[in-house]
């Protein structure tokens, strides 16, 4: 188990709400958690980031687009909104989503 989830068990024992993980988990190991009960919803950071249609890729199990670190806490576009998605149609939805987004700001 990676080092960053070695905490969800320790907060399961002591607390008896909702409990939402995150930190290094992949669809399977996000799969596991939620089987055995160490957590109530698994939570993406990095994938998400690296996969603007991550919930379409987790059904299909794959492929997922590989984080890339360079980029983060960049202060630009690149790395946010111009990683591939699997479908053109669901690319020009989120992809104007951000950029509207983005412009607004
Ligand atoms: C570039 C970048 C920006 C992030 N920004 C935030 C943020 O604004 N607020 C927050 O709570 N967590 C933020 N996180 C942390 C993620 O939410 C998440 O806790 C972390 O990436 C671990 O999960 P992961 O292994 O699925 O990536 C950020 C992470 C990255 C890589």
């Amino acid at each position: 188990m990676p080092a960053e989830q070695r905490l969800g068990p320790l907060l399961r024992q002591r607390f008896a709400g909702p409990l939402i993980l995150c930190g290094g988990f992949t669809r399977d190991s996000a799969e596991l958690a939620l089987s055995e009960g160490r957590a109530d919803l698994i939570a993406f950071g990095t994938l998400y980031i690296a996969n603007p249609d991550l919930v379409e890729r987790l059904q299909r199990h794959g492929p997922f687009n590989v984080p890339d670190r360079v980029t983060f806490y960049d202060g630009g576009d690149h790395g946010y909104v111009d990683y591939p998605f699997l479908s053109s149609h669901a690319a020009a939805q989120v992809q104007s989503t951000l950029l509207r987004a983005l412009h607004a700001q």
